[in-house]
């Protein structure tokens, strides 16, 4: 194979962890009506269904940083996707409604592990001319992921078990991430970081010409040295000097959260629902054109993100996210008047412009500034401590938004007009907080919180 070939052999056997991460969070969505129809689920129930795999990620995100340490990329990768194997067992067999909420808790598990170690091990392992571009690629895979889960959706709509036969298909991507993960090599800084040079050198070799393994082994040393005497203190994050990174790494996910996204990702079939399209196939199919404008506006990302910078692309988003929800609330509020057709067509519609919107912005932009901003020093602690905020926002956003939209905030449209408000409040954070990382290199912005 050649060394080209294997370092893409190994992104993609890898962000195989962030399909999984988009699978498991979007199938909710479309198996959700055929459980509520099976059992019966009150709407506190519903919420538990959907928010249980976010306690989990939320638990598997703090564990992850001293997993990753002590374990290796690799056997955390690998633990991660047995976790997956047996969470989507466990959820398609599941008996009764307790059986179902512990297999998303434990599939949540290793989500929150795998939203903090797949794109560290790619970054790891990746030349430094392609690292910026392969973080957004991580979040294409998420978002290929939820296209895939719709599909299913839509696949076993009709099918006998079609709800199980939507989480055991999770299986499939568990276990090639397993398989796959044997097959690639582990990450050449941990092997460093842990005295194993040697193994170290091999590695690089494989995926390097051979002047320049020699080269990045030593940077990668010179660098794992200074880690050790600096004496890693993680109270340094919350120190005046790093106010801005902790504030943006907070900050971004706050917003990419309570803009409403997986109100729209994992319930967009009762939305559809709400604007008067059913339950049934047509909701279904309405969401997978959610599914695929998603996965093809992530693509507008990647190509752009690098040649416009974060900052326009943050402003674009913000502004046609706003616009769009603002939009879909206004069509709930006046539905008596507009009628159900010009109704579905706004709601719809501002739907899948809202998901453009997010997807050339808020979505690759979580991810790709938490993985930017922090030291090298405390990138780390930094970066799970992001993750986790992440999935706390979302737990609040998704617990919520199937309570609220029972009551009138649901009805009237309200409820996008909060979401309407952060996005708004998106724009001054944007403004004052976000600066433009385009084009520097992580050690020239680490310059920028260097002590004085
Ligand atoms: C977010 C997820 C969201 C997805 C949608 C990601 O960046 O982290 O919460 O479901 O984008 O594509």
């Amino acid at each position: 194979m050649s060394k080209t070939v294997l370092l893409y052999f190994i992104a993609a056997v890898a962000a195989t962890g962030g399909l999984l991460f988009g699978f498991d969070t979007g199938v909710i969505n479309v198996a959700l009506p055929f459980i509520k129809q099976e059992w019966q689920l009150t709407e506190t129930a519903e919420s538990w269904a959907v928010s249980a795999v976010l306690m989990g990620a939320m638990a598997g995100s703090l564990l992850s940083v001293q997993l990753a340490d002590r374990l290796g990329r690799k056997r955390i990768n690998i633990l991660a996707s047995l976790v997956f194997v047996l969470g989507s067992a466990i959820t398609a067999i599941a008996p009764s409604p307790e059986w179902l909420i512990g297999g998303r808790l434990l599939l949540g598990l290793a989500i929150g592990v795998v939203s903090f170690s797949v794109p560290m091990y790619i970054a790891e392992i990746a030349p430094s001319e392609i690292r910026g571009r392969l973080v957004t690629f991580f979040q294409l895979a998420i978002t290929i992921g939820i296209l895939v889960s719709y599909m299913c959706g839509y696949a076993f709509a009709d099918s006998e078990n079609g709800w199980r036969l939507m989480f055991g298909a999770g299986f499939v991507p568990a276990a090639l991430l397993l398989v796959g993960m044997f097959m690639v090599p582990e990450s050449p800084r941990w092997l460093v970081s842990k005295g194993r040079t040697d193994e170290a050198l091999v590695v690089l070799n494989r995926i390097h010409e051979t002047d320049k393994a020699r080269i990045e082994l030593a940077e990668i040393s010179r660098t794992v040295e200074d880690q050790k005497t600096s004496k890693t203190d993680w109270r340094e994050l919350f120190s005046s000097r790093l106010r801005i990174p902790l504030l943006i790494g907070i900050g971004i996910f706050f917003i990419q959260q309570f803009s409403g996204i997986n109100a729209v990702i994992y319930y967009s079939t009762k939305i559809f629902g709400m604007a008067g399209f059913g339950s049934g196939n047509t909701a279904i199919m309405a969401t997978i054109g959610v599914g695929v404008v998603n996965t093809l506006s992530t693509l507008v990302a990647v190509r752009f993100l690098d040649q416009w910078g974060r900052k326009p692309l943050l402003y674009t988003g913000l502004i046609g996210t706003a616009v769009s929800l603002a939009t879909i609330s206004f069509a709930f509020y006046f539905k008596d008047s507009l009628g159900v057709d010009l109704l579905r067509v706004l709601s719809v519609g501002g739907v899948y412009v809202y998901i453009f919107f997010f997807a050339i912005s808020l979505g690759p932009l979580g991810w790709l500034l938490i993985s930017e901003v922090y030291p090298l020093r405390i990138r780390g602690f930094a970066t799970s401590l992001g993750s986790f905020y992440h999935w706390f926002f979302d737990f609040w956003v998704s617990f919520t938004f199937p309570l609220l939209a029972a009551t009138s905030l649901g009805t009237n449209g309200g409820i996008f007009m909060i979401y309407t408000g952060v996005v708004l409040v998106g724009l001054l954070f944007a403004k004052y907080i976000v600066f433009e990382t385009k084009g520097l290199s992580l050690e020239d912005i680490e310059k920028k919180w260097a002590r004085d």
